[in-house]
């Protein structure tokens, strides 16, 4: 008996999430209904339906299967007995590329003597594929799947990330190797932003002074849009491609200031922000350019929909225009804003003939708009309820900016029907197609990328997927976690690279530099941008950089402490709280050579003073917690000033347990209401 318990024990902490899968999206339904699948090195598959979908899913299947197991599967060849995966694809004809509406749904039954994956369609398959590689976890017997039965279908149709390829290019094994993320946790859309100020990234046959000028030689030729795009359609990834217009569009300008509303010339913008630019609302030959461009890009690009952007647009060299004011006095057009409808009138008319459905961001949001528009919210989760309540269909960006350096629970706790469900119509709420993580790249490059789109988004991806009812913040964290691990069988390097961009900075102290790493954050929002110069040659190489977005470390601390708090005489929660805060407290100290000594790293000498400030606090409120005495006033006096924020963080970094101390502090002055929201 004793024996039993001590071996569930034992699963509970190799799997990290108890003897639940440790799936990320959860699934719709999942019953578990005891023992398990082995996965040993005879496993084989068998598909049937599906077309070459389905046969290129079953090979990748197997592929992945043996890296993330480390078994030597058997040769492809006549199978003897029973495969143990049996996937069975209603649709026995090539799926044709993802659409939006597409049938994701399948069923997944695991029991000791096999596995059946059925599907309606073969994105359906994808998708249970994913589920089975992610339930594959060390048991106590060995690599083993759980026994289930799963029913599983997506709460939204599309389900997004918007990857920004023009303020930092982003090489196509990064997108290739983000796509394969993408498919794990079931997301369906790559939103790819390829033009911008400081870059325009896709070839145009008709127009390439347009690459050739406008992108330092850092663009994707056609042939290599084209292998993205089969690449994503083999994982039932749409790819949406946005043309920013008429703003954001600098580097276009570059080779055709012709566009440009004020005449030129133009070089490639490397700054970061709004900038004035804006295409020239006012001339025929605009609207011609855009025709043949946009013509020439809807036939690369196969999805339904096209992304003209449209955010932005500041108006000042409109404003500086005569041309344009003119023109606006003519039309009857009282401001920019209708100005700016004005054009997108047009281009809509561009992108229908050229057999597409606009989409844009919420400034395009005009009652002149045709009804098939999409409008992608991001400045408010009003603007998309308004827009569904007009009659156009909705993805919602508010709240999942990923370079927001904002915790997962955060996102997690964003509803796509943002007013709430049940204060829009059920016709507009049927609007509301979904919604799309934004990984904008001022500050993101191909090397951290990453981490900074892993493995957050895989916790947006479950608010997309999975039921309403999905919402439990640790037992997402949990999951969390899990998932972050399993991406890395993929090569996507969020965790890798952390090491070894501590590396590139410490050489082979980077352990010591790790336990600063390990309680910092970036500054969240967008005021790193506040702390430096910053341009598009500015490397992203510091310790902000390989910082990771949320400390599991401090997110784990701040639980202890809330739980010592809530129950001041755990003794193992205070000897832990304790333990680490004595870490943290030494660690200027410890710390002092390396920084000192270090081009790289002597900006972070008051961060690590700061630190063992917070700690040195932390700690004697933690002796007044424990004695259950009010702290007096002059300690309190003095530890104010030790916990004042800095005036200027220069590293771009904030510790990420002060709040937990601070939590602290409030306790030692007898005030232990818990906190208002999260950390
Ligand atoms: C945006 O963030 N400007 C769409």
């Amino acid at each position: 008996m004793a024996l039993g318990v001590a071996v569930v024990a034992l699963v509970a902490t190799v799997t990290g999430a108890g003897d639940r899968p440790p799936l990320m999206p959860w699934p719709a339904s999942i019953e578990q209904t005891g023992g398990e699948l082995a996965i040993g090195p005879g496993f084989r598959v068998r598909a049937e339906g599906g077309g070459r979908v389905v046969a290129r899913a079953a090979a990748r299947f197997e592929g992945r299967l043996a890296r993330q197991t480390g078994l030597v599967l058997p040769p492809p060849g006549p199978a003897t007995g029973p495969p143990a995966l049996a996937i069975r694809c209603e649709a026995s004809g090539d799926a044709g590329l993802p659409h939006l509406g597409m049938d994701e749904s399948y069923t997944l039954e695991v029991t000791p003597e096999g596995a059946v994956l059925r599907a309606p369609e073969a994105w359906g398959v994808l998708r249970g594929l994913e589920t089975f590689l992610q339930m594959v976890t060390p048991g106590a017997e060995g690599l083993r799947v759980p026994a289930v039965v799963i029913e599983d279908a997506p709460r939204f149709p599309w389900r997004g990330l918007l990857l920004d390829s023009g303020r930092h290019f982003m090489p196509i094994e990064v997108v290739e190797r983000t796509l394969d993320g993408l498919a794990a946790v079931k997301m369906n859309v790559l939103h790819w932003h390829l033009t911008e100020d400081q870059g325009f990234r896709v070839e145009s046959r008709r127009y390439p002074r347009l690459q050739e000028l406008g992108s330092d030689g850092r663009y994707y030729t056609q042939d290599e849009i084209r292998r993205v795009i089969a690449y994503a359609a083999d994982r039932g990834i749409r790819v949406v491609p946005e043309f920013d217009i008429p703003g954001h569009t600098t580097s276009w300008f570059v080779g055709h200031p012709e566009l440009a509303t004020l005449p030129g010339p133009y070089t490639i913008d490397r700054h970061w922000g709004i900038r004035d630019p804006a295409m020239d609302p006012t001339r025929e030959g605009v609207y011609t350019f855009l025709d043949a461009f946009l013509g020439e890009m809807a036939s690369l690009f196969p999805d339904e929909f096209l992304h003209i952007g449209g955010d932005e647009v500041n108006g000042n060299h409109w404003d500086a225009s005569e041309a344009v004011a003119a023109f606006k006095k003519e039309k009857g057009l009282a401001d920019n804003h209708d100005l700016q409808a004005h054009f997108n009138a047009r281009v809509s008319a561009i992108v229908t003939a050229h057999g597409k459905q606009m989409m844009g961001w919420d400034e395009i949001l005009h009652p002149d708009l045709p009804r098939e528009t999409v409008v992608q919210s991001w400045r408010g989760a009003e603007s998309l309820a308004r827009a569904a309540e007009q009659g156009f269909r909705g993805v919602l960006s508010n709240g999942y900016y990923v370079d927001l350096m904002q915790p997962a629970a955060r996102h997690y706790a964003v509803e796509p029907y943002a007013k709430g469900a049940d204060e829009l119509s059920a016709a507009a709420r049927a609007r509301i197609l979904g919604g799309e993580a934004c990984m904008w790249a001022e500050y993101v490059n191909a090397e951290t990328v990453d981490s900074r789109v892993w493995p957050r988004t895989a916790a947006i991806a479950e608010r997309f997927w999975s039921p309403r009812e999905v919402s439990d913040v640790e037992d997402m964290y949990a999951r969390l976690e899990a998932t972050s691990r399993w991406l890395e069988w993929l090569g996507l390097e969020h965790r890798t690279g952390y090491r070894r961009m501590l590396q590139r900075l410490a050489g082979e102290r980077h352990e010591e530099l790790r336990e600063l790493a390990d309680v910092v954050e970036p500054l969240e929002g967008y005021r790193r941008g506040d702390t430096g110069e910053y341009t598009s040659f500015t490397p992203l190489n510091r310790l902000v950089d390989a910082a990771r977005p949320e400390s599991q470390v401090a997110r784990r601390f701040s639980l202890d402490v809330e739980a010592l708090l809530a129950d001041p005489d755990r003794a193992a929660g205070r000897e832990e709280i304790r333990a680490r805060l004595a870490a943290w407290q030494g660690l200027e100290g410890r710390l002092r050579s390396l920084l000192e000594g270090s081009g790289m790293l002597r900006e972070l000498v008051p961060l690590a003073a700061e630190v063992s400030r917070l700690a040195g606090v932390g700690l004697e409120a933690l002796g007044f917690v424990e004695e259950g005495s009010v702290a007096p006033e002059p300690w309190r006096a003095q530890s104010v000033l030790l916990l004042e924020e800095p005036d200027e963080r220069p590293h771009a970094l904030e510790v990420a347990f002060r709040p937990a101390v601070l939590r602290l502090f409030d306790a030692a002055q007898g005030e232990t209401s818990s906190p208002g929201g999260q950390r």
